[in-house]
Parts: structure tokens; sequence; C-alpha cells
């Protein structure tokens, strides 16, 4: 019998197409929606997935959208994340994440669809109280994203109890890598991401990667941050919506590496890969940069099963350097 369709909000951007290309490797059909912001027609046409470009807002489109189609559960990645523009257009994010995201629920519940996952974020714990972060560390997030992606884990925590809708909560880590085979990876305009940021510097595209504090009690005395290959997160995705299509309960799941690196680490280490020189500024902390923020994944791993491929870094960094050297 042919696997269901699973709708894929936002699979048009860094981590959702790489999950189209895990459900497809799975089995699934994936139907991308994509209001193309910040998504890229081209990753899905690559992936010969079916894409509806529209809005998650745009409740009349959903709701033929779910009239149309025999969809068993919604993955959902669309969201805008740029912390420093939360912090001053907050509008622009509650709106979004927030408003848009419950237009969705309404029109998945209207059309009986109880299966829900969403990306959440390590942004939702804010500064954390000791490293590593377990699930049940307190959630008291500093900046208008991270509030905003709490907002939606409270809402679905609600919707179960209400209307038994059930979800799955992937708080991330910082994604980071690219599709080992090089059919996609990270492209987002603007680019605030350390590894993709420092890489862009090998290509010559930037003149120099700055690192904001070298005094903070870390062995090198830079942030420490875990990396998660965007591959791993995308088979992730697969086994929680598994998951809960065979009557898992909601819950949520850190999804890290475990291991911290350091944004100097991150550095050398680029520079090994790419056998190229990165030129570096070294600038003051910015406000509200925690020393270390690391994650334990093992409620994913005990309870979903779940087993990250790729969680050395240099393979994360030559996986996104493939990927870049291709764009460029
Ligand atoms: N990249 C990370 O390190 C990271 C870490 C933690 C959490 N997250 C979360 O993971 C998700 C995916 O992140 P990403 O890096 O792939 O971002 P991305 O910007 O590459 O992808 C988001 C996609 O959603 C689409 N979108 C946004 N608003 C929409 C709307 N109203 N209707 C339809 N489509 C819309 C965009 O066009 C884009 O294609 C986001 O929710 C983000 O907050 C990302």
């Amino acid at each position: 019998m042919a696997k269901p369709t699973i709708l894929v909000v936002g699979g048009a951007g860094y981590i959702g197409s790489h999950a189209v290309l895990a459900l497809q490797q799975a089995g699934y059909e994936a139907l991308v929606l994509d209001n193309l912001v910040y998504g890229h027609r081209e990753l899905v046409a690559k992936l010969g997935a079916e894409l509806v470009e529209g809005d998650m807002n745009d409740r009349a489109m959903l709701d033929q959208l779910f009239a149309s189609r025999e969809i068993a559960a919604v993955m959902h990645f669309a969201a805008y994340a740029y912390v420093g523009e939360s912090v001053t257009d907050p509008i622009k994010y509650y709106r979004n994440n927030v408003v848009a995201t419950l237009t969705l629920l309404e029109a998945m519940l209207a059309a009986n669809v109880k299966h829900f996952v969403f990306s959440s974020t390590c942004a939702t714990y804010g500064t954390p109280k000791s490293v590593p972060i377990p699930e049940d560390h307190p959630q008291n997030p500093i900046n208008p994203y991270g509030a905003t992606k709490l907002m939606v884990e409270r809402i679905l925590a609600d919707f179960d109890t209400a209307y038994g809708l059930k979800s799955v909560c992937f708080r991330y880590f910082n994604a980071a890598g690219a599709d080992p085979a090089g059919r996609l990876g990270e492209d987002h305009n603007p680019e605030t991401h350390l590894i993709p940021l420092v890489l862009q510097t090998a290509l010559g595209l930037r003149d120099s990667i700055s690192v904001f504090g070298t005094d903070y009690p870390t062995p090198d005395g830079t942030c420490i941050r875990d990396y998660i290959h965007v591959s791993d997160l995308a088979s992730a995705h697969i086994l929680g919506v598994e998951y809960l299509l065979k009557g898992g309960d909601s819950g949520a799941f850190n999804l890290g590496n475990g291991s911290g690196f350091s944004v100097k680490q991150v550095i050398e280490t680029a520079q090994q890969v790419t056998g190229r020189e990165i030129k570096v500024i070294e600038r003051e902390r910015r406000a509200g940069d925690p020393a270390a923020l690391i994650g334990t994944s093992e409620r994913a791993r005990t309870i979903l099963g779940w087993q990250p491929q790729y969680a050395e870094l240099t393979q994360i960094i030559s996986h996104a350097w493939n990927w870049h050297q291709q764009r460029h």
C-alpha cells in the first residue's frame, strides 16, 4: 500500500527541503506549501515534489488544499527566524509565527487532520541555567523569536487537551551541513549562521568573519554551540511523524549533537576542510549570547529511536562546503 501524503509547510526552505527528501526516500508523498518569501522554488523542483505556492495564513486556500488531498500529517517549518529582526519588528514575528500558525492549525482541525510536527528551537530555553540542556529545563525565551515558538508549543499542548491534536515539537539546536549527496543545502538571505558565513569567507564572498567575544568562560574564550546536521534533523522528522501516525502521545524533543563546538573550532575546522585562509576579526560580545548552548537529545534517541549519522564537525562542514562550492 502507498504511504500517505505529508504536507510540508515551509518545504522550500533549508530544513524543510531536506525533510521533503527524507520523506521521499522513506516512501511518502511530500506535498510542499510555501509562499517563497525565503524559500527556493528550484529546490522543490529538483526533488520533483509538488509545490503549492501560497501563504499558511490563507484559510480559504488551506481549506481547499485539505479538501482536495488526503493529508495524513503536517510538518511545519514555516517561520521567520532572525532573532535580531524579531526584537526590532516583533509584530512581523507574532503575525507569521503565531497567528498564521493558528490559521494552519484551525484549517487542520476543520479537515480532521490531527498529526503535527513542529519546528521549535533551543531559543525557547533562553539563557540556560546549566548545560547540557534537557527538555524539562525551564523555558524563558529572551527574544520575541523564541517567545513565538514557545507560544506555539503552548497552543499545541492546549489543542491536544481540547481537540486531540497530537504533536511533536522538535527543539533544534544549530542546524548545519547539507545533503551529503550535494542535492540540497543552506541558502538564507540574509545569512546569519556561522558555518555558511565562514564558508562564504573562504570562497572570497566576504572579506572576513567576525567573532563576537573572546573572553567567555569557555576553553578558548569563544561561544560554544551545538551543531546538528540537517540530514539528521530530517531523519528525526520521519521518526516523529511515524511515531504520531502509530498513535504516539504529544511530546517535545531536543535535537542536538550533544557535543558543542566553539566558534574558534568551527573556523579552524573550516580552514582545514577548505584548505583556505579565513580572515577573522575579533569583536566585543553581543548582548544575549550565552557562553554555551548544548542540548541532550536522549529523549529522541530513546522514544523515537533517533540515531544521528553525521556528528563530526568535519563531516558537517565538508557537506556544507561541497554545497557552497557548487552554488558559487
Ligand atoms: N536553521 C536553524 O538553525 C533553526 C534552528 C532552530 C529552529 N529553526 C526553525 O526551523 C524552521 C525552518 O528553518 P530554516 O532554517 O529551514 O528556515 P527557512 O527560512 O530556510 O525556511 C522557512 C520556509 O518557510 C517559508 N515561509 C515562511 N512564512 C511562510 C508563510 N506564512 N506561509 C508559507 N510559507 C512560509 C519560507 O518561504 C521558507 O521557505 C523555522 O521554523 C525555524 O524557526 C531553525
